[in-house]
């Protein structure tokens, strides 16, 4: 399949890049092809202006030259894996931004549904997963981000995995890039 791979950290040499890069060689290593989506490195804009703002009389609004350059980014691909940092119990802003204006209205959702069926999320996770289920954090984001969002869209194969203990715990970021290297090769 041909994979958009969404990354949306500040820093290159993070865990998260490092896992997003660990999904991608196994991936293609079972034939898959991936194009990366750095957002930060491309200084991608999250803030929803009004050229993006959805207009629900009309769904076929032509959106600012950015989205349309990002939905054609998804377009020419087949599935989508966006890699993040968990950043309170949810995505870092310019992901969340990326998704605001780009799976927008008429595209994403109403009229059509977002165009790939398979879409995952890692989430690169500080805590462990204990400390998640205790406070139902892991149940908050799979509501949130899975159902909210994908299930919303009218994707249907969805996945949120949380990769928990990047910072909490004793298993620490070889367990998280050894999760991702098994998600890449299931893929
Ligand atoms: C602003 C901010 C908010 C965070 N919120 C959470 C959180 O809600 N839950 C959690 O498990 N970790 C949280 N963390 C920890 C990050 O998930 C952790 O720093 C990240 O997984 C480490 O990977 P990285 O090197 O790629 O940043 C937060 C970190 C930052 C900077």
């Amino acid at each position: 399949m041909k994979i958009l791979l969404v990354v949306a950290h500040p820093r290159s040499n993070s865990l998260t890049h490092a896992v997003a890069a660990a999904f991608s060689d196994a991936a293609r290593s079972k034939g898959h092809t991936v194009e990366l989506a750095d957002l930060m490195a491309e200084g991608f804009d999250p803030v929803m202006r009004e050229a993006d703002e959805p207009d629900w009389e009309n769904p076929d609004k032509t959106y600012s030259p950015e989205v349309q350059r990002e939905m054609e980014r998804v377009e020419r691909n087949e599935a989508t894996v966006l890699v993040f940092p968990v950043w309170w119990w949810s995505m870092p802003a310019l992901l969340k931004g990326w998704i605001d204006r780009v799976w927008n209205n008429g595209w994403a959702y109403g009229k059509k549904t977002y165009p790939h069926k398979r879409v995952w999320m890692l989430a690169v996770a500080g805590s462990i997963e204990e400390s998640y289920a205790k406070r139902g954090y892991d149940t908050a984001m799979q509501t949130q981000l899975n159902t909210g969002i994908l299930d919303y869209c009218g994707v249907a194969e969805p996945r949120l995995n949380i990769l928990f203990g990047s910072v909490e715990g004793d298993d620490g970021p070889d367990h998280i890039l050894a999760q991702a290297r098994n998600l890449g090769s299931d893929f």
